[in-house]
């Protein structure tokens, strides 16, 4: 078992509410997602509920520079893991669900995408209303959100919130599907 996957499951027994998976995101699947992250040579992504680095990885295998990632996590054990690996990236630790009050002045507007693990299927609508609008708030020109799940549904209440939502692809992760979904203002 690799040093990430022990540490995920090590930190799902910790906080299974919270970590919401017992295995990290497989490379397959983040080298799908990440190849629906990355559009251009401007981009810099903010990733949310980063875990051990699965997408990460996946978006600097896929050509995007350690320093135009910015990643938030909660549990501190994995962020200490993510700082090692990514010597580069900004990472933070703390509450993802508003990133403006964590990430550096300098850096608003810079963002071109967000991608979130975070289990925001389970959110109440306000709470997911209050963290895509503060996401989209760090974006200057077409923002978007890109969030994956198990559900085949959007985990996002889209027509409340005035979203357009767009299915980018499908995908496994060992047996367990996973969607992924770009949300942008309608
Ligand atoms: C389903 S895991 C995904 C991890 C990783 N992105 C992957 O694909 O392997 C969700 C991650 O979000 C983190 N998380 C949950 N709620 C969070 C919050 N409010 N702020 C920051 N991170 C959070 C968890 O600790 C966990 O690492």
């Amino acid at each position: 078992m690799r040093p990430e996957t022990r540490l995920f499951f090590r930190r799902w027994l910790a906080n299974p509410g919270q970590v919401a998976s017992l295995y990290p995101s497989s490379d397959k699947l983040s080298d799908l997602i990440a190849s629906k992250v990355l559009r251009s040579e401007e981009d810099f992504v903010l990733e949310v509920g980063a875990g051990t680095g699965s997408i990460g990885r996946a978006l600097v295998r896929a050509g995007l520079p350690q320093n135009r990632l910015v990643m938030i996590e909660l549990d501190e054990p994995m962020c200490a893991a993510l700082r090692e690996e990514f010597p580069e990236s900004l990472v933070v630790a703390g509450d993802a669900l508003r990133p403006s009050a964590l990430i550096p002045q300098e850096l608003k507007g810079r963002v071109t995408t967000c991608v979130s693990g975070l289990p925001i299927l389970h959110y109440k609508l306000d709470r997911q209303r209050a963290f895509v609008e503060d996401v989209f708030s760090l974006m200057d020109a077409s923002p978007r959100l890109v969030q994956y799940g198990n559900m085949p549904r959007p985990p996002i209440a889209h027509r409340p919130l005035n979203l357009s939502v767009r299915r980018l692809g499908f995908g496994w992760s060992g047996v367990v599907p996973h969607f992924i979904w770009e949300f942008s203002p309608a």
